[in-house]
């Protein structure tokens, strides 16, 4: 079973611990998460119910196609809507909370609660009314008579208005997007229910993908939540596995992931036509082998961006090794270097260009698109003839014996 046979099949909604229900959904229909990343596995937008003695509350939702099923699930575990008494929204973006204008119509007697700033955000988004939005500080609590919600502010993850709710009886901890991963659930919820392996490489490239360029607000928000001392039981994202047996490595690997130690490893991420610019960095891919330097060569015409991102998350060294093309940047190749400056994914890593042309190099816009990603170029720039002269060679050497040493510096990959 793969995630398109699960098209349009109900999930019934599933305890989390007695009276905290999953009543997440699958998203198996889309090609690309925001428009932009391949989700070959689908994905998961994972919402919550939370029945108290007093009421109940909702946490996040799901995008606006899967509605229906996300309020069924909801129905079912209440009954009534109309014992919900507030609808969190830890996070605004549409892929949690597109379906919350049509709970709330239902939900006739919730409330909205949310960070301040995302209070400020949400009219930019969804037409709530002013008097069912209630704001809530950090630290803030609400009570559902036996269970109670506590706000902790964690901004920046990936939006300005970002927070996490910790239910305390429960020791659950409802973290958004922190901690997710690309992949619809299919054998399960749980980490001990799936095949965790999968998951844990579609956190890395989610996390290189949507949060890498707030890896600092990541450490700050794991540092808060450790540092509140809250005993954290169960950890429940919002896209992918939700973590009991182990809540420990999840958090251990996005603080790893946030803190990324790059090791002696390149990316060479290189276009060719008609194969010359390939013949040289195969030569080079060679010499750091040859090195000890790992290498991964990668035709950014034939891999997506998603997964070069992913694969460079411990490389010291990018490579860009490309034609000129009418002119500019062979566009698969430029097309890389605008997600490593929109992402700021050079930071910490060293950039080298290797540009092939025929009549006019275009070495001045890599330039200035690498220096805005954060990396430090080595020198020497590279620019030569479809046939390198002996001078071209040498500089090619040149470049590859500074990398080399470079490289080393950083220790081997583990
Ligand atoms: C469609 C096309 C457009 C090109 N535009 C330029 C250009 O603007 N300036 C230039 O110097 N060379 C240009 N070239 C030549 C290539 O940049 C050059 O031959 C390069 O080394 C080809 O590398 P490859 O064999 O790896 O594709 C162009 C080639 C093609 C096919
Ligand atoms: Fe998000
Ligand atoms: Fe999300």
């Amino acid at each position: 079973m793969d995630c398109t046979d699960l098209r349009g099949v109900y999930l019934e909604p599933r305890e989390i611990v007695p009276k905290v229900f999953w009543v997440g959904v699958n998203d198996c229909v889309k090609d690309l998460f925001e428009s932009l990343w391949p989700i070959p596995g689908g994905i998961s937008y994972n919402a919550y119910t939370v029945i108290g003695a007093n009421g109940a509350a909702v946490i996040d939702g799901v995008d606006e196609h899967l509605t229906y099923e996300y309020v069924g699930k909801i129905w079912r575990v209440v009954g009534d809507l109309r014992k919900i008494k507030y609808v969190v929204i830890n996070h605004l973006e549409p892929d949690h909370h597109a379906s919350t204008s049509k709970l709330l119509s239902l939900a006739e007697n919730a409330q909205v609660l949310i960070s301040p700033t995302g209070a400020k955000i949400v009219e930019s988004l969804y037409s709530i009314p002013k008097d069912r939005i209630v704001e809530v500080r950090d630290g803030d609590t609400v009570s559902l008579g036996d269970k109670t919600l506590r706000f902790i502010h964690t901004p920046w993850l990936h939006w300005p208005e970002t927070m996490m709710t910790y239910l305390e009886e429960d020791g659950i901890l409802f973290s958004c997007d922190a901690f997710g991963s690309y992949g619809a659930l299919i054998s399960g919820i749980f980490d001990d229910e799936v095949e965790l392996n999968y998951y844990i490489e579609e956190a890395k490239r989610y996390f290189s993908n949507i949060v890498s360029k707030y890896s600092k607000n990541v450490l700050d928000a794991i540092n808060k939540v450790e540092k509140l001392g809250l005993k954290i039981k169960v950890l429940a994202p919002s896209h992918g596995p939700i973590y009991r047996k182990h809540v420990d490595s999840i958090v251990a690997l996005y603080r790893d992931l946030s803190q990324p130690k790059v090791c002696a490893k390149v990316t060479i991420v290189y276009g060719s036509m008609y194969g010359r610019t390939e013949e040289i960095v195969k030569a080079v891919a060679e010499t750091f082998e040859k090195s000890g330097v790992v290498v991964d060569l990668i035709d950014a015409a034939r891999v997506h961006p998603s997964y070069i991102l992913h694969l460079t998350w411990n490389s010291g060294a990018v490579i860009f090794a490309f034609p000129t093309y009418d002119a500019s940047v062979f566009p698969p190749v430029k097309e890389v270097m605008n997600y490593f400056y929109v992402k700021q994914y050079g930071r910490g890593r060293l950039a080298a260009i290797l540009n092939t042309f025929s009549w006019g190099s275009s070495v001045k816009e890599a330039v200035e698109t690498l220096n805005k990603s954060g990396f430090q170029i080595v020198e020497p720039v590279i620019a030569t003839k479809s046939q390198p002269t002996s001078e071209d060679k040498k500089k090619i050497e040149e470049l590859v014996e500074k990398l080399v040493t470079e490289l080393r510096k950083l220790g081997s990959c583990p």
